[in-house]
């Protein structure tokens, strides 16, 4: 296993729609368990393909942070198949460095996919789990969270990213 590099906000493999796993190849494995160590090292509670820069349909989602080994999620080619109810609270993204803002997601959602085994998975998710979900899966559709937001929202993060690259290229 390996701690792969998280691709950031304003690279294109971001933006992009990815592609479904075709087959559980060794390389499919290998990615999943090194995105497992990557969220973990971060640390954070959710983590998709493109964000270590593949453009393929994987997440990994764990609310209990490495803590608890029920609560770890590994889903190929993920879909929401069921959501309930509605909630708000405030989010951020490990491609979204220092943002946090409040975002609208379902109470429950319950989801489909393919476990590393092959296996098809259902998960059953409320509340953090539900909102970590919902916003990987939403990275697999090239979209971030910051998308989610208001014209002005936006325009005041895009002004802030700006501000915090420019310092970081300045010592
Ligand atoms: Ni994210």
């Amino acid at each position: 296993m390996a701690i792969r590099d998280i691709v950031l906000i304003g690279d294109p493999v971001l933006t992009r729609t990815s592609e479904p796993v075709a087959g559980i190849t060794e390389d499919i494995v290998r990615l999943a368990r090194d995105m497992v160590e990557t969220l973990h090292a971060a640390p954070g509670v959710g983590l998709a393909a493109p964000q270590v820069g593949v453009n393929k349909r994987l997440i990994v989602v764990d609310v209990s942070v490495g803590e608890d080994p029920d609560a770890l999620h590994i889903l190929v080619n993920p879909e929401i198949v069921t959501r309930e109810g509605e909630a708000v609270c405030e989010e951020g993204c490990l491609s979204v460095p220092d943002i946090k803002e409040k975002v609208v997601r379902p109470y429950r959602v319950v989801v489909r996919g393919l476990g590393l085994e092959g296996r098809p998975v259902e998960v059953e998710a409320e509340d953090l789990a539900a909102r970590a979900f919902c916003h990987e899966i939403d990275h697999l559709d090239g979209i971030l969270f910051v998308d989610r937001l208001s014209a002005l929202k936006r325009k005041l993060i895009r002004r802030k990213l700006k501000k915090s690259a420019a310092s970081a290229k300045t010592p």
